[in-house]
């Protein structure tokens, strides 16, 4: 049985899809925690206990696919004609190889202006999705995107998509496996739009309800500082979260703060270029589910942390080293213990923004950076648009 491939579907049934639905698949998820003990030792960790998931491996070389071959297949059940999403690069890579490959569907894509690497570009435009640029940020785009899913019949492929993220909890499902079912002490991953964070969350809860765990991991979601939304709600004690006024106020006040100062979110991590993640709500009860930290990392630590990833074998890109820039930092405040068991997402490939790669290796990514994302991507219209 193909599905039996899939590091998604062979999950199925703890997915929220009926038995006969039309899967969507090109082979997702075929992606395993593998042990890192060089890493280990240069991030202060016992030997045994630093394992990474390495989503770089999926087919369009990123975590996405896991979640995309989800939504995929809950638009072939409702019949949808097109697809779209906003994207910082990997979703629109996503979403165009299962449009590109299963036929079913048109896709459009939306991207802020100059932000996106150009192996992820690259992408959307050769499987054949119609790409368009925005004006302004990823966050712009998004707005946008949500504003024509809802005057249109098309079909919104971001992580507000609920089916994505339970395609996403198999990342854990994956982690669980690669450990034999024991559960680790941390999960590390970088925060973005924080669907991950969500769908972790949801995972481990859904798990222990099953008994299919008995305890659940903490959280440790690594913002980049020039993005970071979520770790400043967090941690700024000043917000008293508890004083009786509800989340959204909270949550409504501090964007009217970023409005008046015009904060725009800026890090070479181009990924997770992002200060108003639309999971935000969810991913705060994942952090209580998992009884889970906030921290963020500058571009520097991102850079160094991506390379040092790459120098013990696994490359990926600067989002993903994030990761590990955080891990680094919550040994150094002894957050994370030596002998801690944590397993560390890796999310995306490395070849997905060598630009960056080369400049780190060549000089000072800092004084580049405005080399590396040149403001205003000028795209060719494709011939579907
Ligand atoms: N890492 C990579 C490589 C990503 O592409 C993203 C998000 C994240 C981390 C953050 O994940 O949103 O679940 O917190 N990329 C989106 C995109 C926004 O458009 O490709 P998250």
């Amino acid at each position: 049985n193909p599905l039996d491939f899939s590091g998604v579907w062979r999950f199925r049934d703890l997915l929220p899809f009926p038995k006969d639905s039309d899967i969507v698949t090109i082979g997702e998820g075929q992606t395993i925690l593998q042990q890192n003990d060089r890493l280990a030792k240069h991030v202060g960790m016992d030997a045994g206990r630093l394992f990474l998931q390495y989503e770089g491996l999926n087919p369009s070389g990123s975590f996405k696919d896991n979640g995309m071959t989800a939504a995929s297949t809950h638009a072939r059940m409702v019949g949808a004609k097109m697809t779209a999403c906003a994207s910082t690069g990997n979703t629109s890579a996503s979403l165009a190889i299962y449009a590109g490959v299963s036929g079913l569907f048109q896709c459009v894509v939306f991207v802020g202006s100059g932000k996106i690497a150009y192996g992820k570009l690259s992408q959307a435009l050769d499987y054949g999705a119609t790409t368009l640029q925005i004006k302004g940020d990823f966050d712009d785009a998004l707005a946008r995107v949500r504003e024509v899913c809802a005057e249109h019949p098309i079909y919104l492929c971001n992580s507000v998509n609920p089916f994505r993220l339970e395609g996403q909890k198999t990342i854990m499902f994956r982690v669980l496996e690669g450990l034999g079912w024991e559960v680790p002490d941390w999960i590390v991953v970088p925060g973005g739009n924080l669907g991950n964070s969500s769908a972790f969350g949801k995972a481990f809860m859904e798990l222990k309800k099953l008994g299919l765990i008995d305890r659940i991991p903490r959280l440790a979601i690594i913002n980049a500082a020039g993005a970071g939304t979520l770790d400043d709600l967090v941690n700024n004690k000043d917000l008293q979260w508890n004083d009786g006024r509800n989340d959204a106020d909270i949550i409504r006040s501090y964007y009217a703060s970023m409005d008046a100062d015009d904060r725009r979110a800026s890090t070479l991590a181009s990924a997770i270029e992002i200060n108003r993640p639309v999971n935000l709500v969810k991913a705060l009860r994942a952090l209580t589910i998992c009884d889970g930290v906030v921290r963020s990392v500058v571009d520097q630590q991102i850079v160094d942390a991506r390379a040092l990833i790459a120098a013990n074998g696994f490359g990926c890109e600067p989002a993903s080293g994030a990761t590990i820039a955080g891990l680094q930092q919550l040994r150094e405040e002894g957050v994370i213990a030596a002998s801690d068991r944590v397993a560390c997402v890796l999310t995306g490939h490395q070849l997905k923004d060598p630009d960056l790669t080369v400049a780190y290796h060549t000089g000072d990514p800092e004084k580049q950076a405005e080399k590396l994302h040149p403001a205003g991507v000028h795209l060719t219209p494709h011939a579907n648009s």
